[in-house]
């Protein structure tokens, strides 16, 4: 036994007695309401999986369905089954973080929980990364690999531009940066997982982009082809939201993470807030005539609404505030924009006065200061 510190000291001791070994190899199972997928997954896992020890690691946001409750009844009774649940929380990026962090194994992979990723081609995908590969990533659109089945057009387009959009970031030709199925190694995964984004959905492109900027040099990529398959049971959960956080998240990656997706979002929602209080001033204005204070109070009102709710769902979609906090967190948020205005006006008015600036970069910088007030602060007291 060795009591000095040593920080480099990790445990090696052989299998202990009990039979135990950790697995070479972790998949990461993301879920929201898969329910069904999860069992039969498990099963097809434990064919394509023969002779290599995994284990499988089930991150379940208390999905309305009871994944969460399955898993565990899974786990249960195979030892290579574990479950992540947790409670509070949403979001696929963070989920699948959570579940590597957990991993003890060699290597760690994600796999989505609809069987649309073929799990096949898990063996071939550890070969690559024991051949030296840092990370190996299943593609649709490599060699034999398609993505015709799964996808409508409208889907398959928006997926093209997005890989291409992505591509320009990684500075790599990959066939599928965009891809949700990937395995890497989890000592690589250990040294960036401080730099990696929580938010949205596109975890292997952050994971690419933030192990590219690693001082020992360029990740080497391997891609495996597979063909997407039709989702199993359930339904999918790609949606108008998921898109603004990816385009939220490539800006941030472009400014390197000095504006986070998040202030990107809020500032989005913040110009929506412009012309919702527009709209309301002219109509009440004009065609309800109140006087000019009063339209004005009101469309205050309406727009710092509308934002406080598009900021919950998009911005916050991650910490949603619901039931008595949603209320509490409205006023906090009518509070803190009230703040901002005034932050804003006096900005504005200095500036103007000062004659450093004409009306329209006083009026900018006014507007700047209020968004960049309104995001610190709101993110203090009212999305904690
Ligand atoms: N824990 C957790 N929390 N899991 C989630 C969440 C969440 O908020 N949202 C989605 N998931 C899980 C789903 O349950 C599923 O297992 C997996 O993430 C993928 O979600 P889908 O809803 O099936 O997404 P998709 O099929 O539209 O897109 C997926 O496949 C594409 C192709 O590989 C994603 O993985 C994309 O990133 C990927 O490009
Ligand atoms: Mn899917």
């Amino acid at each position: 036994l060795r009591t000095e510190k040593d920080d480099t000291m990790t445990y090696e001791n052989p299998p202990s007695a009990t039979g135990w070994s950790a697995p070479t190899l972790t998949v990461v199972i993301p879920t929201f309401n898969e329910r069904y997928n999860i069992a039969p997954l498990i099963e097809k896992l434990e064919i394509a999986l023969a002779g290599i020890s995994f284990e499988a690691i089930i991150v379940d946001d208390d999905s309305p369905d009871g994944t969460a409750e399955l898993a565990k009844s899974l786990a249960a009774a195979k030892p290579h089954v574990r479950c992540i649940h947790r409670v509070g929380r949403r979001g696929l990026s963070s989920a699948c973080i959570e579940g590597m962090s957990a991993s003890a194994a060699d290597f760690v992979s994600v796999i989505d929980a609809d069987h649309q990723h073929d799990e096949s081609i898990l063996p071939q995908m550890l070969a690559a990364a024991r051949d030296g590969a840092d990370i190996v990533v299943g593609s649709r659109y490599t060699g034999e690999g398609s993505s015709t089945e799964g996808f409508s057009a409208g889907r398959q387009k928006g997926s093209e531009i997005a890989t291409r959009l992505s591509g320009i970031l990684t500075g790599k030709a990959l066939s599928d940066p965009m891809s949700g199925f990937f395995l890497l190694r989890r000592s690589l995964f250990n040294d960036i997982v401080p730099r990696l984004s929580r938010e949205g959905f596109k975890i292997l492109l952050d994971i690419i982009v933030t192990a590219n900027r690693r001082k020992s040099g360029k990740v080497e990529i391997a891609e495996i082809p597979y063909t997407f398959r039709p989702r199993f049971a359930g339904e999918s959960k790609m949606s108008a939201l998921v898109v603004a956080q990816f385009l939220g998240l490539i800006v941030s990656q472009i400014s390197r993470g000095i504006l986070p997706t998040s202030f990107l979002l809020f500032s989005l929602v913040g110009a929506s807030g412009v012309l919702v209080h527009l709209s309301v001033l002219t109509f009440a204005f004009e065609a309800l005539s109140f006087n000019f204070a009063n339209a004005q109070l009101l469309a205050t009102l309406v727009a710092m609404t509308t934002n406080y709710l598009l900021n919950n769902e998009l911005t916050y979609a991650d910490k949603k505030l619901r039931g008595r906090r949603f209320w509490t967190g409205l006023l906090s948020f009518y509070a803190v924009c009230s703040f901002g205005t005034l932050a804003n006006v006096s900005v504005a008015s200095v500036l103007f006065e000062s004659q450093y600036a004409n009306f329209l970069l006083a009026g900018i910088a006014g507007a700047t200061m209020s968004v960049v007030f309104n995001y610190a602060v709101t993110r203090i007291f009212t999305w904690r």
